[in-house]
């Protein structure tokens, strides 16, 4: 598993994961595009059997990290994709001085709330209807511990 920075040439595999999970939330080509010229802004890919697998894209807004979009594709899922990206964003946590890594997930979105809760996430607030004025949002947070920064 290779974890790297993103590249304009990997936007297209980013759409067409984005596109294998009906509902989520997607960025498009466009959507990746326009955070080139955030500076705050990081995009990852992971990278399984030379192919890209995944995507992560988060904001330093020390002393937050503000998680916005995390998806793998249906052929690469549980083989530790998505906790290999999380794991790069707590690195990115700890050198940059940030205490918090927060984020938003649909609340009947089980698969994520597993991932998020075995790295050390917790529920912190909700808001109803978030997702096309139905589904509530889960926000979640974790501390990182003080021994990381
Ligand atoms: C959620 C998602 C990113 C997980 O990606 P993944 O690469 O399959 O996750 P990993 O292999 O790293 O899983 C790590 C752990 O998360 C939990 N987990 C992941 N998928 C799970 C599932 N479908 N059901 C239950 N637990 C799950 C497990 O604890 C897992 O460890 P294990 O495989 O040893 O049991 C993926 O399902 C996805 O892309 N979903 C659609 C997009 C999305 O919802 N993104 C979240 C945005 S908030």
């Amino acid at each position: 598993m290779l974890i790297r920075r993103a590249r304009k040439e990997d936007y297209p595999a980013f759409a067409a994961i984005e596109a294998e999970h009906p509902g989520y939330p997607a960025w498009g080509e466009r959507g990746f595009a326009a955070e080139e010229a955030n500076r705050n802004s990081v995009t990852l890919a992971a990278e399984l059997d030379g192919r890209t697998a995944g995507f992560i894209n988060f904001w330093i807004l020390r002393p937050q990290v503000q998680l916005n979009t995390l998806a793998v594709g249906r052929a690469f899922l549980r083989r530790g994709a998505a906790a290999a990206l999380l794991g790069k964003l707590f690195e990115y946590a700890a050198k940059s001085l940030c205490r918090e890594v927060d984020l938003e997930v649909n609340e009947h979105n089980a698969a994520a709330i597993a991932l998020y809760r075995r790295h050390g996430f917790e529920v912190v607030g909700k808001r109803p209807k978030f997702y096309n004025n139905t589904d509530a949002a889960l926000l979640l947070r974790r501390v990182l511990p003080s021994k990381d920064l």
